[in-house]
């Protein structure tokens, strides 16, 4: 895996944009896995303004979302559709046809999953995958637990995914209890993937991720078999690294 630590969280989100920049340079017709949550926010926020100052278009890009919540509206302003709307998808260039999200509606969920999955294959698989961290080892919506061998599944929130999440809503009764996730194979068959991680709180998650053996009951350890991840950590995040 190749570490950066970033000075903070602005200098991480600049890293972060420049990688997505480059992969698009060089591949124009990419397929870029999104993340979603409070660390790729600044990311999102270079890449619309870089898209503004005319620098960048994603006309021929295809973009696969993680995960969505089960049961809220995709009109709900906290759907993970609604998000990615809101930080990116109405600032770019990117064609509504080539944005994808798990339907988190659908009336069949089961077969959502397995629609996902194929329409991820027949794209030619993820480029290039963006993923934050959960505190206890969660990416995407994959909490502990889940087997490596994952496909794209339905999934019940961990009690803390929910608490952590809770700050979005009213009130934690409020976070949905399911969500569709890319499953972890799925995950790691992205050609590279760039892992987003800031702030003091998820310092130890970081150091499990990348120091404890690799075992599915902290499931970003997996990312340790990936021949091609790029972490990008600030100050905060990387205190608990040896020699930091
Ligand atoms: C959420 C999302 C993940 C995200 C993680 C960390 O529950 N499903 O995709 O990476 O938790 O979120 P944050 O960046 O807000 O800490």
């Amino acid at each position: 895996m190749d570490m950066h630590i970033c000075k903070n969280y602005e200098d991480l989100s600049t890293k972060a944009c420049a990688h997505v920049v480059g992969q698009i340079a060089g591949k124009e017709n990419s397929v870029l896995g999104l993340a979603t949550g409070g660390t790729p926010e600044g990311m999102y926020k270079n890449l619309a303004e870089q898209h503004e100052k005319g620098e960048l278009s994603f006309q021929h890009v295809t973009t696969f979302n993680l995960d969505e919540y089960i049961g809220l509206p995709t009109y709900h302003p906290l759907s993970y559709r609604a998000y990615m709307k809101a930080h990116l998808f109405s600032k770019v260039d990117l064609s509504a046809v080539n944005t994808h999200l798990p339907d988190g509606q659908a009336a069949d969920l089961t077969a959502e999953c397995a629609r996902y999955e194929a329409l991820l294959r027949d794209a030619g698989g993820v480029d290039l995958q963006v993923l934050g961290l959960g505190h206890n080892g969660h990416i995407g919506f994959n909490e502990p637990g889940t087997p490596f061998s994952s496909t794209t599944h339905i999934v019940e929130l961990d009690e803390k995914t929910r608490e952590a999440n809770a700050r979005y809503f009213e009130k934690k009764s409020d976070v949905p209890r399911k969500a569709i996730t890319m499953g972890i194979e799925t995950i790691l068959a992205a050609r590279e993937i760039l892992v987003l991680i800031s702030g003091a709180d998820k310092a130890e998650a970081l150091r499990e991720m990348l120091y404890r053996e690799i075992t599915n009951e902290f499931p970003a350890t997996a990312l340790q078999q990936h021949p091609n991840v790029t972490i990008l950590a600030d100050e905060q995040a990387a205190k608990e690294l040896p020699g930091q």
